[in-house]
């Protein structure tokens, strides 16, 4: 059995544990667990001893019987230093979270994984959401993996990656024209349907699989926490999951200090936050015309919003946007700095650490962390072309 004590509902509702459960509008449903039994029963040091993926914290999450989780070893992925970015920024302490070396090359698996798993054991034999991409092309492969039907709302410019992902594990997607329509669209159907609402904070497990992003920093950093974060944000559900990973590590008295500032990114062209942010407000306005390449943070109207911008209020930290030609050339400076090949969305966070750096918001020496979400595998025809000469055996070859 798992450690869960409770799901609390922001409405004051009583949930059933043995039961999937959907979040009413407005409503916030977050995962309890008896900490005071997991500090008895574990340590961080029977952490360490735990299996490469992020079911080495399994104490911490939702799902009765490990054993039969749903995985593909996500997770457990590497926190990589980056000196030589860090030196042509003038800083000191620079490490990338590498999400991108997961199954289907995002941080989405994490969420899938733990509430894929989590589903089986409560019967459900159909999900359904709206994503911007990555996330349908994960839970495709999770679904598949589980046997189960994940329905899938992606935009009609959705990366081919992640349709490949649809298409070849036989999961059903559908292309919405009008994205802004799209989540209402995902809960009629649920409601006709009979399937299960799995769309952003519209139900509480995928958090606690993104929570183990925190989880994992934390224990990468020994047992510590960073001064600042950068994170490109979409839905908001990665940033609020890590924030509760590390919640959690202070209650059981794992990790000690000060949250750390938290700094989002988005792009120019869909920048709900970054527009709350500014002008001091505490809840997003749906945003207009999206204007941004395919793929992750299309989140016009954030369900994590209000959430995010408290924890930038409480913690310290600031929202950035960033032009689609910032976040595609720091694609380029990451891999040609540090050999990481990151997606545009996750690219943002790096022009995202420059302004933040020009406006005095970054002291040199301290310990930053980039979320690196995806591989830029994943948005191949977003990137610049990549032209080369044709030779032939006579060509002379200089570098
Ligand atoms: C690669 C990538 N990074 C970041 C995000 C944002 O994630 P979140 O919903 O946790 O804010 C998404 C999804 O929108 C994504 O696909």
């Amino acid at each position: 059995m798992s450690y869960v004590k409770s799901i609390e509902s922001s409405h004051g509702r009583n949930l059933p544990l043995d039961q999937p459960c959907t979040a009413l509008p407005g409503e916030l449903l977050t995962v309890r667990y008896d900490l005071d039994r997991v500090k008895r029963d574990f340590s961080p040091r029977a952490i360490e001893r735990g299996p490469a993926n992020l079911w080495r914290y399994a104490p911490l999450l939702p799902v009765d019987d490990v054993d039969s989780a749903v995985s593909l070893n996500e997770g457990y992925t590497p926190l990589l230093p980056v000196a030589r970015l860090a030196r042509a920024l003038g800083l000191k302490n620079v490490a990338v979270k590498d999400e991108g070396r997961n199954p289907s090359g995002t941080f989405k698996d994490r969420g899938a994984s733990v509430a894929v798993s989590r589903y089986v054991e409560l019967g459900v034999k159909t999900v359904a959401h709206n994503s911007s991409g990555n996330a349908g092309g994960s839970w495709s492969l999770y679904a598949a993996r589980a046997g189960i039907t994940c329905v899938n709302l992606l935009p009609t410019d959705v990366q081919p990656s992640s349709l490949q992902h649809c298409r070849a594990a036989a999961q059903p997607a559908f292309l919405v024209e009008n994205w802004h329509d799209a989540g209402r669209m995902v809960a009629e159907a649920c409601t006709r349907n009979g399937w299960l609402n799995i769309c952003t904070l519209k139900e509480p497990y995928r958090l606690e699989g993104k929570k183990t992003m925190g989880l994992e920093i934390a224990e990468q950093l020994g047992w510590k926490m960073p001064a600042a974060i950068f994170y490109p944000m979409g839905g908001g559900l990665g940033a609020i999951a890590i924030f509760k990973a590390f919640e959690e590590l202070l209650r059981l008295g794992w990790i000690e200090g000060t949250l750390p500032r938290l700094f989002i990114t988005q792009y120019e062209g869909c920048a709900p936050v970054v527009k709350a942010f500014d002008e001091g407000a505490d809840a997003c306005t749906p945003w207009g015309k999206i204007d941004i390449p395919p793929g992750g943070l299309k989140s016009p109207n954030p369900p994590g919003g209000r959430a995010v911008l408290a924890l930038m209020r409480k913690h310290g930290g600031a929202a950035i946007a960033v032009s689609t030609r910032e976040a595609l050339a720091a694609v380029d400076e990451l891999t040609q700095l540090e050999g990481i090949f990151a997606c545009p969305e996750s690219a943002t966070t790096v022009a995202g650490l420059r302004k933040a750096i020009a406006k005095n918001l970054i002291r040199p020496d301290e310990q930053i962390i980039i979320v690196n979400t995806g591989s830029g595998l994943k948005s191949i025809p977003s990137l610049a072309p990549a032209s080369f000469p044709i030779i032939t055996s006579s060509t002379a070859i200089h570098a």
